[in-house]
């Protein structure tokens, strides 16, 4: 994972770098390090821990230039420390690479360097490869990007990297494959980072490099890209961002998560505007419009996601299945890719994906298309490369997500995949027109309903009062909320570091119950629509066993309520779409709950939101 940021132009690039850091440090942030350049000098800082101490650390020398790159860092090769924090030189003291990837064969490439007297500060791959750029350099006496090229020739792994030569102060030489990499192209300036939110108030203009690109980002000059195998030419496409400042800060609320969860209902909204037109009776998808036959005619979709995608792949499931009728599997990619699945040219495969990034999904995908499935992605990063990977697609509009917990990337994911279904349903004719007419209608309520539902964020608050001690918790729900309750015990244990289960409610008997006491926190989902009676018998068999109890329930409720030591009342929906509300006091418990325990809750331990390496 870990975020790389750059700078070449006419302004002091350490504020440039450093905030441009903190804004990428959702990428990974055990460690962080920056290089700037002045002409003379190359002025290096690095530091275990977040950017924030990297600034501190950095106030004790001389942080001058106009050339600088950084890194934030998830460790892959190495614990995090300071000497594993990139940047990273090579021996001559001249290069100097930030990299996001894994070089697979990095050992072999640092024998052989060893064996020819270079010495090594770290345990990273990246020092390898700088210094096998300057052994390049070195034997075949060529330039820096030259070197960059035929290095990379030699390396097996996945790179995004920024490279720069003390002896060509203007330029940075910067190259992708497998991890993200964009630049941005100001006046007389550029800016380099794994997204664009670092350069946004500078420049609305940008270039993402393809695999296996290269780029020698020269002041003076207009970009040029080669590829990095057969060192083709390739013409860069500069696209205009829409991206705005505001939507990457935090607006007022303490936390990113927390301004996240709020905007749901504006985000489910942006993702159906344009899209879900009631009066008209339609729902108009470019991606699915034009490749209707695909979707009809399939044996079969397969849904390959990770984390909190997967979860809205399941939620799909029932949906597809459910409206569409369409036979639907579910897989995490990371098994997926690994154990040669059986797949045909009937197959569609549907890739979910908020950041559009996740190495896991991006190979899953691949392996589908070499095997003749057409590839349909939901993303929420535009441009991501899912997207471009995919034949078709269909974006959410949720905006930035910032916090390490998804939040209402999931919802948005819903939303999207709710209105293929219902397209698909109408075009199978599975559905009268009225009962179309009735889900658009409903749909359009959604945003309202989650606004209603979170107005219950101050009992949330004193929910979580009682139970933020807790050690384990289980979450339950059956049908459509059988995954919300996957989801919701994933977002406390990510943030909150309490160990939680999400099982469908009827599966309790076959072990959790076991785990049952006064002391364990039991979360049922229990709406109206959806099994209600099974679920209220569940409840029965946690209370005789003296478990806590709080449940969400539909408004209006009165038999769960005898029953529980808690009730959260969501609005009455249509059934397929009550995960789009009963996750809401999941997400705000577990937001609560980290919060009390002084959790960072935006970039929890060990995690990461964009998952480059497999
Ligand atoms: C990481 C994030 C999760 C996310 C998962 C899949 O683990 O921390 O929040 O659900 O990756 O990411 P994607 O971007 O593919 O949805």
């Amino acid at each position: 994972m870990c975020g790389i940021v750059g700078y070449i132009g006419h302004r002091d690039a350490f504020p440039i770098v450093i905030k441009g850091l903190q804004r990428l440090e959702y990428r990974g942030y055990d460690s962080a390090g920056i290089a700037l350049f002045d002409g003379n000098t190359i002025n290096l800082s690095k530091t275990k821990g977040k950017v924030e101490d990297l600034k501190k650390k950095s106030k004790e020398i001389s942080m001058a230039g106009t050339l600088g790159i950084g890194h934030t860092r998830w460790a892959t090769h190495g614990v995090p420390n300071d000497v594993n924090s990139h940047p990273h030189y090579s021996n001559s003291g001249d290069l100097v690479i930030i990299h996001n990837g894994i070089i697979e064969n990095y050992e072999s490439i640092k024998q052989a360097l060893q064996n020819r007297g270079y010495t090594f500060k770290s345990d990273t791959d990246t020092e390898v490869l700088i210094n096998l750029i300057e052994e390049v350099q070195k034997t075949e006496g060529v330039k820096l990007g030259k070197a960059v090229q035929i290095a990379l020739n030699q390396v097996v792994g996945a790179y995004a990297i920024a490279v720069f030569d003390k002896k060509k102060p203007d330029e940075i030489v910067v190259a992708k494959l497998g991890s993200p990499l964009a630049i941005g192209v100001g006046e007389d300036e550029f800016f380099i980072a794994s997204d664009a939110s670092p350069f946004i108030e500078f420049t609305n203009n940008a270039v993402y490099l393809e695999d296996e690109e290269m780029a020698i980002v020269r002041l003076g000059k207009e970009i040029k890209l080669r590829k990095i195998k057969n060192d083709a030419v390739a013409y860069p496409n500069i696209l205009e961002l829409q991206m705005n400042l505001e939507e990457i800060e935090k607006g007022g609320y303490d936390h990113f998560m927390l301004k996240e969860i709020y905007e749901q209902p504006r985000a489910i909204m942006d993702t159906y505007r344009g899209r879900l037109l009631a009066d008209q009776g339609i729902i108009r998808m470019a991606g699915i419009d034009q490749n209707i036959e695909k979707f009809v005619n399939a044996n079969r979709i397969i849904i390959v996601a990770c984390g909190t995608s997967w979860h809205a792949g399941l939620v799909a499931e029932y949906i597809f299945e459910d409206l569409a009728r369409i036979p639907v599997e579910v897989e995490y990619a990371s098994e997926f890719r690994y154990r040669n699945p059986v797949i045909t040219d009937k197959d569609v495969l549907i890739a979910i994906s908020q950041s559009g990034e996740t190495a896991d999904t991006l190979a899953a995908i691949k392996l589908a298309k070499e095997k003749g499935a057409f590839v349909f992605g939901v993303c929420n990063v535009v441009g991501s490369s899912i997207a471009r990977e995919s034949d078709a697609g269909a974006y959410t509009h949720a905006g930035p997500e910032i916090g390490v917990a998804s939040t209402k990337a999931f919802t948005t994911q819903i939303t999207v995949l709710t209105l293929i279904a219902l397209k698909l349903a109408k075009e199978k004719g599975e559905f009268s027109g009225s009962k179309f007419h009735e889900y658009l209608t409903e749909l359009e309520t959604i945003p309202a309903k989650v606004e209603k539902a979170l107005k219950s964020n101050g009992l949330v608050e004193t929910v979580a009062e009682v139970y933020k001690d807790s050690t384990n918790c289980l979450y339950l729900g059956r049908g459509y909320n059988f995954p919300v309750a996957l989801e919701g015990a994933l977002k406390l244990k990510e943030i909150s570091y309490i160990h939680a289960e999400g099982y469908p409610a009827a599966e309790m008997k076959h072990g959790p119950i076991a785990l049952i006491d006064e002391q364990m926190p039991v979360f049922v989902i229990a709406t109206k629509k959806g099994h209600y009676e099974k679920v209220v018998s569940n409840i029965q068999e946690i209370k005789s066993r003296k478990g806590k109890i709080i449940a969400i329930v539909t408004e209006g409720d009165v038999q769960v309520k005898e029953l529980a030591d808690h009730v959260i009342e969501i609005p009455e929906t249509l059934e397929s779409l009550t995960p789009l509300l009963t996750t809401i006091p999941l997400q705000l418990l577990s937001y609560h709950i980290a919060v009390m325990r002084n959790c960072n809750v935006d970039q929890p331990r060990n995690l990461a939101k964009s998952v480059t390496v497999e």
